[in-house]
């Protein structure tokens, strides 16, 4: 794909080649995101945050992704925060933005939201979560690790096993992973959720048409026992008609270092999208894994700053520039 100017609302848009040339332009971020580089590439560039559902890392990343790059970032945050409030359009907010920034970045509860606000944008937007439908940029970080964790133990992308576990129906950053993971060889995915948060069928369909194989269980600790990378998520109580309803399936599936040494192999990788919820009633992934050498989570949110300059330099077409307008720390 042509990067330049494009707009990042789907991983439906990459081929196998996209991707890996985005994860070679994160590969190369890596000295300023260490801040033994420091370049002014995107001097003058204004980012464009608008979140209109919370958001840590997403937003945080962006912002600080862009920073890095010797950029400056504006942001709107909640939609109390917007003229939306007011009742002013997707449209018009996107005609309004796109007059004061060179990139948005983009957090909408609306499913399909952010690709109409890209519709009327005069800059490239990037999605940062539309409703439970995709979360593009995390896809590819989770991938990004993924290839990391598993180069450290001499495999790669076409040939692993992984279990995503917990509310697979409303989860868009399992969604969006399970379609990159089309692009790739040989994977075996276990499906681990209440029958209820099944994920959506399209999705399977599409991963066992390419051939990979698919399990479907409500099982946790018979899912986990072969397989490279466990992927916990929340229950995304924000999706429920009530918090009656997320409280059925809240703390179904508990990850702790007991479950996890008795069944999972030493290599296994945790990953998570985070926020993990920490509450007691839920707690999907115990804070007694967080010394676990296994434990990837902040590994992940680190690479995520990498995947986020990468396409910012590939979206304003100055990924080969960086090194230019750089001087050591
Ligand atoms: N993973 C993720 O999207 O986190 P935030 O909701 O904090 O942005």
């Amino acid at each position: 794909m042509d990067f330049i100017g494009a707009n990042i609302l789907s991983v439906s848009q990459f081929e196998r080649a996209d991707i890996e040339r985005v994860f070679d332009v994160a590969d190369a971020m890596t000295p300023y995101a260490k801040r033994e580089k420091v370049t002014r590439v995107l001097e003058g560039a204004i980012l464009g945050n608008m979140f209109m559902e919370p958001s840590t890392r997403t937003r945080l990343s962006f912002g600080a992704a862009f920073n890095l790059l010797g950029g400056t970032v504006r942001e709107t945050v909640g939609i109390t925060a917007s003229a939306m409030a007011k009742g002013e359009s997707l449209y018009d907010t996107a005609r309004v933005l796109s007059g004061y920034s060179d990139v948005i970045c983009m957090r909408h509860p609306q499913e399909g939201s952010v690709a109409e606000f890209a519709a009327a944008s005069r800059v490239p937007v990037v999605n940062g979560g539309d409703g439970a439908n995709e979360h593009p940029t995390q896809a590819l970080l989770d991938l990004y690790t993924i290839r990391k964790e598993l180069a450290a133990h001499g495999r790669t992308l076409d040939d692993f096993r992984i279990a995503m576990i917990g509310d697979l129906k409303h989860g868009r950053t399992v969604h969006s992973l399970c379609k990159l993971l089309c692009l790739f060889g040989k994977v075996q995915v276990v499906l681990v959720s209440p029958p209820e948060l099944t994920m959506p069928e399209g999705v399977v369909e599409k991963l066992r048409a390419i051939g990979h194989d698919v399990t479907v269980t409500d099982q946790l600790e018979t899912s986990i026992t072969d397989v490279d990378i466990v992927y916990s998520t929340r229950i995304q109580e924000e999706r429920f008609a009530s918090q009656e309803e997320a409280n059925l399936y809240r703390g179904r599936f508990r990850l702790n270092r007991e479950i996890f040494t008795r069944n999972a192999q030493p290599n296994t990788v945790i990953m998570h999208p985070l926020p993990r919820d920490s509450r007691a009633e839920a707690n999907e992934l115990d804070t007694d894994l967080n010394e676990h050498p296994s434990l990837a989570i902040f590994r992940q949110t680190d690479n995520g700053l990498l995947v986020r300059m990468a396409l910012f330099a590939l979206l304003l077409g100055v990924e080969n520039q960086v090194d230019m307008y750089a001087r050591e720390v």
